[in-house]
């Protein structure tokens, strides 16, 4: 078997496509979306998504606002900032890029952004409202693997989808999101990590496998069931350049379905950022 390969690029371009479109209509009652991003320090990964988030809320027309502050900064002086944003009418999402500087509590920061304003639905209070089934905005990974798996008729109904890695990011999310009784979830979730045992028997009774591990190659096609689609979120750097969590060429003679690395589920993660913008300045928007 051959497997299909899941264009994360082009359903990424529908999705931005929609976003523009809910922008335009944004514009026709005077709001012009807005996301505020603040960066902490210098990190050179950091700096390249933030400057690529950035060109993305551009093409869509939603404003971006760049806050970058040195390595150095208190944690006081970041929560006032964020407390300057949430007070900030052109402001509809706050992104405050991870990780933060060892002396930054990132709960705190976490916690000091308003739920309204959440572009990356990572407050308590949101994810509370993804576990209870009724979500505003959903953090951006998982919402975006999920388009990509409605997007290519994968029906999840039922299905058994193994997630391998329990990050607050992308697993446990992820898991809450797939587990609900709604269209593109109802499945049967497993939760894998470090202290799973036997890894290979959960993988390989998966008709999903999605894994957010962030080790090259940790799944080979040995562990994967004939027939499985495979989402691999996993951006490793390596000398042969990035690479995901996955054996591609291997697990693409078993698998039904696959993601590429790059060209996967990065391109789908900006999208759906955008989208949340977008869904927290429709709410915010006079009637
Ligand atoms: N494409 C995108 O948009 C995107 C977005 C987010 C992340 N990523 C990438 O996804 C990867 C994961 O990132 P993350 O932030 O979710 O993860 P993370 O916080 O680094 O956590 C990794 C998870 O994988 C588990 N794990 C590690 N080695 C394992 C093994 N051998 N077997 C089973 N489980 C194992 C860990 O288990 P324990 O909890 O037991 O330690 C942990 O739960 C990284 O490569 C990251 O760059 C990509």
């Amino acid at each position: 078997m051959t497997a299909h390969i899941i264009d994360g690029k082009a359903i990424a371009a529908e999705v931005r496509a929609e976003v523009a479109e809910r922008v335009a209509a944004l514009g026709g009652r005077d709001v012009t979306p807005g996301l505020a991003t603040v960066l902490v320090g210098d990190d050179p990964a950091s700096k390249i998504y933030i400057s690529s988030k950035h060109k993305a809320c551009a093409e869509v027309g939603i404003r971006s606002f760049d806050h970058h502050l040195p390595a150095s900064t208190e944690q006081t002086e970041l929560l006032g900032l964020v407390e300057a944003l949430n007070a900030d009418d052109d402001v509809h999402g706050i992104l405050v890029q991870m990780p933060l500087p060892a002396h930054i509590s990132e709960a705190a920061v976490l916690d000091a952004v308003s739920p309204g304003k959440d572009a990356d639905g990572f407050h308590p209070c949101n994810l509370g409202r993804l576990l209870a089934g009724d979500p505003v905005v959903v953090p951006a990974t998982p919402a975006g693997i999920q388009q990509l798996l409605l997007r290519s008729g994968v029906d999840t109904s039922g299905a058994d989808v193994v997630i391998v890695g329990r990050s607050n990011i992308v697993g446990k999310p992820l898991a809450a999101l797939m587990v609900q009784k709604a269209p593109g979830a109802n499945a049967t979730v497993t939760l894998c990590h470090t202290a799973t045992r036997d890894l290979s028997a959960y993988t390989r009774r998966a008709d999903v496998l999605v894994v957010a591990v962030g080790r090259a190659r940790v799944i080979t096609a040995q562990m994967v069931k004939p027939g499985a689609v495979v989402i691999d979120v996993g951006m490793n750097r390596t000398e042969a350049g990035l690479t995901g969590d996955v054996d591609f060429e291997a697990v693409s003679e078993v698998a039904a379905a696959i993601t590429p690395v790059p060209g996967g589920v990065g391109p789908m993660t900006i999208a759906m950022l955008l989208a949340n913008v977008t869904t927290l300045a429709e709410r915010a928007a006079p009637a």
